[in-house]
């Protein structure tokens, strides 16, 4: 029989605003993540404008993306922006983390401010720390956003920007326990104060509310002592977030789970992994509730996702997958366990955006294909500054191979468009679930949506085949006072009441 679940909605206790940050997207000089994915030159047969293909952005503002962290990734350790502006032939360097390909900076400052102001989204600029000074940041900075005839400033007038860029977040160091100078939390901690203290944001309307958010380094997975150190070290320094980096899909390095071609243990293993985030989240959390009980520094999840074994006949260091259905799975929950969260969690970025990683769409010459991650980015865009609604249920447990998992995973939120919004995820790849929802605080009378679902455990979508997992209209008429909705194995269904 197919198994039953009761889901009880609270609308009479909101709780925190769920920042549409959350939903930010990850674009790093990696593989065909930016040139292919987003640059192609203006000279390209590819439709674009200005040099960015116009296919992908079309996609990306259907999804509403938030923010943008850009240019790394390891890469913004060794990225030096003065190398990428200007009209005429720019410095051809290396990308020594990621293939050790040339890298030909076509795209700079200017054109990722420009694809931004295309997409509609922030900007979120990871600084050089690890091999740089204070000094490049802070000239960076006035290049980007000073109003005043300086130098750097008429350089960005004849580079064709007039008025100052929108700096919204600024990273300081990515992963400086690692590719980013290997430092210790301590070492990080003086870095991070002198950086702080010369990045300023020039722009007279990023003021109050407006003001460029400053982000420390955060820590890798379960590296407590990180967090610990880096809040005690810095309080009152200006930090407005703390990041954490976790990647889903592997148990020891190097990541081995193919993207595709899997059975249900590597099914219930991969969805496993991802639900540590919420332990994860928690007790970085609770360290930064000690230093920050008002919650003034947020914790910014700005590298998550799948990262699994790259395509057979990819370059390794390009880091391409394909995505399914389990991804699908593993997005849904992993931004439910956000909004559980969203006191403190008040942006992330899921790697990557583009061919890289968990990506949303994928590229190859002037081909274009929406992945599953996409789709429940799409599903999921309503959540985007709406306010979390406490959900209760118990829906039991799915295990297979020795993993034991929730059958499923459901969060709720009020949206600004004032409409209830429920997400069920049904984790268990073998059976259907049936949902006896109700809303506490609302007599809804029915449900509609969409629900992404697939033919295979392992399904995706492809060049050729470009539909076989999508979101397909879903709906329910109140039957007793309830919603009775039936959803597929292994799918996401949004919702929301009327
Ligand atoms: O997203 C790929 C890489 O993963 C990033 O460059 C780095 O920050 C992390 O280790």
């Amino acid at each position: 029989a197919t198994p039953v679940t009761q889901v009880t909605v609270d609308t009479t206790k909101p709780g925190a605003p769920i920042s549409r940050q959350i939903f930010g997207q990850f674009a790093e000089h990696l593989g065909t993540g930016v040139y292919g994915g987003i640059w192609v030159g203006k000279d390209s047969p590819i439709p674009n404008t200005r040099g960015i293909r116009n296919d992908v952005v079309a996609a990306l503002k259907a999804i509403k993306v938030p923010n943008v962290r850009w240019p790394g990734g390891c890469f913004a350790d060794e990225y030096h922006w003065e190398k990428g502006i200007g009209k005429g032939p720019r410095p051809v360097t290396l990308n020594s983390n990621w293939g050790g390909v040339i890298e030909p900076n076509t795209f700079g400052t200017d054109e990722y401010m420009d694809f931004l102001s295309q997409i509609g989204a922030a900007s979120y600029v990871s600084a050089n720390v690890g091999s740089s000074t204070p000094r490049e940041t802070a000239e960076w900075l006035e290049y980007m956003t000073s109003e005043k005839e300086t130098s750097l400033a008429m350089a960005r007038r004849e580079n064709g920007h007039p008025a100052p860029y929108a700096v919204n977040f600024l990273g300081i160091g990515n992963e400086s326990w690692g590719c980013g100078g290997n430092m210790t939390p301590e070492h990080y901690a003086d870095e991070y104060r002198a950086f702080s203290t010369y990045a300023k944001n020039y722009n007279p309307e990023q003021t109050g509310d407006k003001r460029m958010m400053k982000i420390a380094s955060g820590a890798n997975v379960d590296d407590y002592n990180w967090t610990e150190t880096v809040m005690k070290d810095t309080q009152g320094k200006e930090i407005d977030g703390l990041s954490l980096h976790f990647y889903s899909g592997f148990e020891n390095w190097p990541p081995y789970q193919p993207a595709s071609g899997f059975d249900e243990t590597e099914y219930a293993k991969v969805i496993k992994t991802a639900l540590r985030m919420d332990e994860l989240v928690t007790k970085h959390s609770a360290i930064m509730d000690k230093y920050d009980p008002q919650k003034k520094v947020a914790l910014v999840v700005d590298e998550w996702g799948a990262w699994l074994k790259n395509e057979p006949g990819t370059n390794p260091g390009f880091l391409f997958q394909q995505n399914s259905q389990r991804d699908a799975v593993l997005a849904a929950v992993t931004i439910n366990i956000f909004t559980r969260h969203a006191d403190r969690v008040r942006m992330a970025n899921i790697a990557q955006m583009i061919n890289v990683l968990q990506a949303m769409i994928l590229t190859d010459g002037d081909k274009m294909v929406l992945t599953p991650t996409y789709h429940v980015f799409k599903m999921y865009v309503p959540w985007q500054d709406a306010t979390f609604l406490p959900v209760t249920y118990d829906a039991g447990t799915y295990s297979h191979g020795g993993v034991t998992l929730p059958r499923a995973d459901i969060a709720a939120a009020k949206a600004k468009d004032g409409k209830v919004y429920v997400s069920i995820t049904n984790i268990d790849p073998t059976q259907p679930l049936e949902v006896d929802l109700d809303a506490l605080g609302l007599k809804a009378k029915s449900a509609s949506g969409q629900t992404l679902t697939a033919p295979k455990i392992d399904s995706i979508n492809t060049f050729d085949k470009p539909n076989t997992v999508v979101p397909k209209a879903i709906s329910a008429t109140a039957e007793g006072g309830k919603l009775v909705l039936k959803l597929a194995p292994e799918s996401v269904t949004v919702v929301s009441l009327d």
